[in-house]
């Protein structure tokens, strides 16, 4: 049996005794068991589900209360710690049992009021759930193998030949008080009822200790997940593989890392978005199936999944069989149109006066023959809403197979999708830096100017690609970017090594929007000493470095089709003229009128290219440390250690120029905000030297 052919999977019971002994409050037994949960996505997946536990707490005035903990609204349980959880006041949570109906800013309010920590989060949207089960421990998740039931036509019939008369089905309703009275009442007036399945959302199970309420949740999603098995007596999933040949890993990473650019550029309507390609082997076996096309089109396989996969992924039909590259790019942006179109229908279907439109771009890109493409303005959202795919793929294999797959309506979604509590939990997120969703690439990353670039770019939210021929400094230069960086080592002189380096752009990220060309070196002689080699190595580094670099962006950007910008760090020296560095100056004169060229050639296409003219940053600079120094020094007839001071005082300003301000003048020249109407243009950032003034 292949890796693929099981299913539904079983799930492993991972409570360790001795672990759990260190756990000795409620509220400890309660994280730890929220871990195990969270740690498994088959059980629970980012963000959702929930916990609880109840006991006594003392309150704010030393009086012993009996307190429910709930887990916070907008943390996740397997990273959560104790002071995610929102302890309440149970006295005044529980007689809401006793209302008909309560609104959710009316349950909010209350519960707001019951804390007693205020300044603990806000307590879950499925705290009332918690609070009407009596049993001390609740934990409610959306495990694989319940919802490949809950998910089902005929989901009841199942649930109930699954566990008979101890599983009460809840027939689906959006979470709030209606839901949690329904599920207490099932509880409180069957003894018998030892599980809540949720239909199309989830289940609820309880114990008198978080080790009870675990494995009784992990021998149930094992009981749902043997009953689908053998129900569904077959072990091809989606219907096997489609007529199409199935390529290989190779050519499915060579046709993305060939279209990546397009899709990035057409499902970046109002945002830039980064790209999160998966190839894994369940994504790829359900991107080849018969019934792929056809089961992407019935909707989300938990309520859960709607603002991070958007009700519908994006399909897109493709036979590389019989297909080229360039009808697949064309298909792309086709379908990203009328992803975008068929959005905006459905929201205006169902949209009140007060709701605003989301971003109407998809989420989860689905490449027939290919492979699955996450898209969100940051990495971490993408691979959020590519791990909850993951999820979508094996309810619906279980679903599809011992019945019909079945979701959400439409109206249902999107009362999720935009439901004021929903919205919430992502309100929660950091405030987005001006560059989120921007990929940045900088040439000469090891140095001391291309590392303060790095730095400012990715504080500014921008993913970056640090090149430099220096592979391990380049590498040092982002090691503190996490997930949000990669690094290229590579002659910038070198066709084949930048283009190496876009293609890891694009493959990390999915394209490129700012490309800074930075790599230098110096050099310093009288003419009749310079060597025909020195002048060789300038041209090769500062000229046709900088020309290959463009070349390569442009070709990227306009594929991409989203505009762009390319800085060029220059020089001070590429317009004055002085002596004894002529191989180096002009070479850097030759940076500046290409930036001006390209820009004249760019407009067409939003590519704005501007240049910075940095002078005598010393600081952190490695050609500062080589024999420039002493050269210059020379040149000037003062010791080395007096550059600081020689550079200071001919300033305009009489300042030493830093990695850090070159760094804010690129920034100034990367954001379409701040710099969006300026291109062909020039910054020098070198204290003011009245030669450099352009006119
Ligand atoms: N520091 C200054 O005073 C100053 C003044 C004017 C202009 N500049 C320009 O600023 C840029 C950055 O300079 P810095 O001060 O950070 O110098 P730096 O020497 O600290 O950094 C330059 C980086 O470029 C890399 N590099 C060199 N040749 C390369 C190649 N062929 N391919 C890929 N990478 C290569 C080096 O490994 C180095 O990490 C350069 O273009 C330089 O000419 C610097
Ligand atoms: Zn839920």
């Amino acid at each position: 049996m292949s890796a693929t052919a099981r299913l539904v999977d079983l799930i492993a019971n991972d409570w360790d005794d001795a672990a759990a002994k260190q756990a000795t409050t409620t509220l400890d037994q309660v994280v730890f068991a929220s871990h195990l949960l969270g740690g498994n996505r088959a059980v629970s997946n980012f963000g959702g589900g929930n916990t609880s536990a109840k006991g006594t707490t003392v309150d704010h005035v030393g009086r012993e209360v009996p307190a429910i903990w709930v887990k916070g609204s907008g943390s996740d349980l397997a990273t959560m710690s104790s002071r995610d959880f929102t302890p309440l006041r149970l006295e005044e949570v529980l007689p809401l049992f006793e209302l008909d109906e309560m609104s959710d800013e009316d349950m909010v309010a209350h519960l707001a009021r019951c804390q007693v920590d205020p300044a603990a989060p806000r307590s879950s949207i499925e705290t009332l759930l918690h609070a009407f089960i009596p049993a001390a421990h609740v934990h409610h998740t959306h495990p694989d193998a319940i919802n490949v039931l809950a998910c089902s036509r005929d989901g009841r019939e199942l649930i109930e030949e699954c566990f008979g008369s101890s599983a009460a089905w809840i027939e689906y309703i959006r979470p709030g008080f209606t839901l949690a009275k329904q599920v207490g009442a099932a509880v409180r007036d069957n003894p018998d009822t030892g599980l809540v399945v949720l239909a199309k959302h989830g289940l609820v199970v309880w114990g008198d200790t978080a080790h009870d309420a675990y494995d009784r949740t992990i021998a149930i999603c094992n009981q749902a997940a043997e009953f689908a098995n053998s129900r569904a007596g077959i072990s091809v999933r989606f219907g096997g593989p489609n007529e199409s040949k199935r390529l290989d890993q190779d050519a499915r990473h060579e046709t993305l890392n060939a279209i990546l650019p397009t899709l990035r550029g057409a499902v970046s309507s109002q945002r830039s978005k980064l790209l999160l390609v998966d190839l894994s082997d369940r994504t790829c076996e359900f991107v080849d199936s018969a019934d792929a096309q056809d089961l992407t089109k019935v909707g989300a396989a938990c309520p859960d999944h709607l603002v991070h996969t958007k009700r519908l992924p994006m399909w897109v039909p493709y036979d590389p069989a019989t297909e080229d590259l360039e009808t697949l790019k064309q298909r792309l942006s086709e379908a990203a149109q009328k992803f975008r179109a068929d959005y905006v229908t459905y929201f205006e279907q169902y949209a009140s006066d007060q709701d605003q439109i989301a971003d109407p771009d998809p989420r989860i890109v689905l490449i027939q023959n290919v492979g699955l493409v996450a898209v969100a303005p940051t990495l971490k959202n993408a691979r959020i809403s590519r791990d909850l795919f993951h999820r979508a793929i094996e309810v619906m294999a279980g679903a599809s197979a011992v019945s019909e797959f079945v979701s959400l309506s439409a109206q249902e979604s999107f009362a999720i999708e935009y439901w004021p509590l929903e919205l919430y939990k992502l309100s929660l997120a950091p405030t987005p830096g001006e560059l989120q969703g921007k990929v940045a690439l900088v040439t000469g990353a090891a140095g001391g100017i291309g590392r303060a670039v790095l730095d400012l770019l990715s504080a500014s939210g921008a993913a970056v690609v640090a090149f430099d021929i220096d592979a391990e400094g380049a590498a040092r230069s982002v090691e503190a970017f996490g997930e949000n960086a990669i690094s290229v080592g590579g002659d910038v002189t070198s066709e084949a090594a930048v283009a190496e380096a876009f293609a890891s752009a694009v493959s990390a990220f999915g394209g490129i929007d700012v490309v800074v060309s930075n790599a230098g070196i110096a050099s310093s002689a009288p003419i009749a000493e310079t060597t025909l080699a020195e002048w060789d190595r300038n041209q090769a580094v500062l000229a046709t470095g900088y020309f290959l670099v463009a070349r390569e962006a442009f070709r990227k950007l306009q594929q991409q089709g989203a505009g762009g910008s390319i800085v060029f760090v220059a020089s001070k020296n590429s317009l004055v003229a002085g002596p004894n560095a002529s191989a180096y100056s002009t070479a850097k004169a030759a940076e500046l009128h290409l930036a001006r060229c390209l820009a004249a050639e760019g407009g067409s296409d939003g590519i704005r290219v501007n240049t910075v003219n940095p002078d005598a940053v010393l600081q952190g600079s490695k050609i500062w440390d080589s024999s420039w120094r002493t050269e210059r020094a020379d040149a000037y007839g003062i010791p080395p250690e007096g550059l600081e001071e020689h550079y200071r005082a001919r300033t305009v300003l009489g300042v030493n120029v830093l990695p850090v301000d070159i760094a804010q003048a690129v920034l100034h020249f990367s954001s379409l905000a701040r710099s969006g109407k300026s291109t062909g243009n020039l910054l020098n950032v070198d204290g003011g030297v009245s030669a450099a003034f352009p006119r």
